[in-house]
């Protein structure tokens, strides 16, 4: 049952670092929201950054933007979970992983202590693993705890085979499933361009010599995207602020759309205990459905291979004995 204080169109966002901040700047923007808090615990981040963007007010759509405090979270839709430790060069992003979940876990205490009936979506890394962990911790429906997942590494996606192909990125239909991470694949059975399978739409484009060599090309720069930007500029946010705009207009829209959002699966493709991007409905209540595609063998494969990464460093996580 929804709070009589709850309001549909105020988003909290913790973590008033780089994605943050360019997130509620981009969510602002597209005047989706009436209300951002944003948080910190660093204070004077959070008074900083929301005076900057405030004063940008004149040039974007009416909204409220101010400092946060935890009492946000009672009437919030949208808690946005950006707080956490940034990735050093060279750091996978899965050995962030304790020092992120103890974060993760106060702050849904104290959203749950609060009485929230927010969606959470988690953007910390290693998103999948504290997606699960906060999951978990909540005891909500899975729905409404939710990870960004591969919603950006599929928009990495789609922009390569958008400019090896010649097509507009928004003809390119592609998902990029599994971990945010290392064992990610992409899902070439379910990429098509304006409606044409891939491999249809490349016997009649004819750009290339060597398909193969290309997709496996892509599927490793899309892999590690987020290492180079990191190598040139030590954080990526532009991009991440972007695929979050888009999961948060599903949201604070209702908008059923179909994005590749980390999801607790509860027996969906074979796999439970953990938490994955999969094709899935999101809409006001978070994950409405996870859809079930049939993968080829070899897609499969990849799923479960990544399921097993990030069980094992959740069975690593947890306490010898629980069960
Ligand atoms: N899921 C994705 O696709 C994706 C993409 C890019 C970055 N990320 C992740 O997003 C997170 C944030 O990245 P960033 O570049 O903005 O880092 P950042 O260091 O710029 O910002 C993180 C902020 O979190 C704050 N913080 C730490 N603990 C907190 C707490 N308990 N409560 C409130 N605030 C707290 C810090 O003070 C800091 O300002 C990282 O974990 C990063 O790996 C995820």
């Amino acid at each position: 049952m929804e709070s009589e204080h709850w309001k549909s169109r105020k988003v909290v966002v913790v973590g008033a670092g780089a994605v943050g901040s360019t997130f509620a700047y981009t969510l602002a923007q597209r005047g989706m929201a009436d209300e951002i808090a944003l948080l910190d615990a660093n204070d004077d981040l959070a008074r900083g950054q929301v005076l900057d963007l405030a004063q940008g007010q004149a040039f974007f759509p009416s909204i409220q933007i101010r400092d946060g405090r935890p009492t946000d979270y009672a009437d919030a839709a949208l808690i946005v979970i950006t707080a956490g430790a940034k990735q050093k060069p060279g750091e996978s992003r899965l050995e962030l992983v304790r020092r992120n979940a103890a974060i993760v876990e106060s702050l849904i205490d104290e959203i749950v202590r609060q009485n929230s009936h927010a969606v959470v979506l988690i953007v910390s890394n290693p998103v999948d693993i504290l997606t699960y962990v906060a999951h978990k911790r909540s005891g909500w429906p899975r729905g409404r705890v939710i990870g960004s997942g591969t919603v950006l590494d599929s928009a990495r996606f789609r922009h390569l085979l958008s400019q090896h192909c010649g097509v507009d990125v928004h003809n390119v239909h592609a998902h990029i499933m599994g971990e945010h991470g290392d064992s990610e694949f992409p899902a070439w059975s379910i990429t098509n361009m304006a409606g044409t399978p891939i491999d249809h739409f490349c016997s009649i484009c004819q750009r290339c010599d060597d398909w193969d060599a290309v997709r496996r090309g892509i599927a490793h720069q899309v892999k590690h995207s987020a290492y180079h930007i990191i190598d040139y500029k030590g954080a990526t946010w532009f991009a991440v602020a972007l695929a979050l705009t888009q999961i948060s207009a599903a949201i604070l829209r209702n908008q059923h759309s179909v994005l590749t959002v980390s999801a607790v699966l509860e027996g969906e493709y074979g796999l439970s205990g953990v938490s994955l991007g999969v094709p899935s409905v999101v809409s006001s209540k978070g994950i409405e459905q996870v859809l079930e595609v049939k993968l080829p063998p070899d897609e499969q494969r990849a799923l479960e291979k990544s399921a097993d990464t990030l069980r094992e460093i959740i069975a690593n996580l947890e306490p010898a004995g629980s069960p």
